[in-house]
């Protein structure tokens, strides 16, 4: 794999890196475009699933990292949209059983140290009648 990346993917990296933006930016727009009602964004990052998520959703972020929210706070002003964020780990999210309409998440269950944990976090914030929609490229976990 390291043979791979050394003698092809270097020299190409940069100049697929648009088609690999937009490919993403497509996939982020059909998972996340039509969420409504309390939306809890899990491990928010930068905020950049924030342009995709309707602005009429009343919008929660929480990501472990001050750094990456701080970026997402100044990506929600620039995009003048309300958005609560708050510091927290995705495998305790502060928040009752049944909070949310919808729970969204994007390449995040990866960098868990349990995602598992956090898929069942996700689980027990999100209505029973809401859903669940993440954006992840790891194969399923059994589990949960
Ligand atoms: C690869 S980034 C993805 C960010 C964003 N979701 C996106 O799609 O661009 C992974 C994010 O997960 C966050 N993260 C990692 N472990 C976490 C945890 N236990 N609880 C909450 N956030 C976590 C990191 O701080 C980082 O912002």
């Amino acid at each position: 794999m390291k043979a791979a990346y050394d003698e092809e993917e270097a020299a190409d990296y940069a100049d697929t890196h648009w088609l690999k933006q937009l490919i993403e930016r497509r996939t982020r727009r059909h998972q996340f475009g039509d969420v409504s009602g309390r939306v809890l964004e899990v491990a928010c990052g930068t905020g950049e699933n924030f342009r995709y998520l309707p602005k009429s959703a009343d919008l929660v972020g929480i990501d472990v990292s001050k750094p990456m929210l701080d970026r997402a706070r100044k990506r929600a002003d620039g995009l003048d949209r309300q958005v609560e964020l708050e510091q927290m780990d995705a495998q305790r999210l502060s928040f009752a059983d049944d909070s949310f309409d919808h729970v969204v998440s994007s390449l995040s269950t990866c960098t868990f140290p349990d995602p598992i944990e956090g898929l069942n976090e996700m689980g027990r914030v999100c209505k029973p009648d809401g859903q669940i929609r993440l954006l992840d490229h790891q194969e399923p976990v059994s589990g949960v």
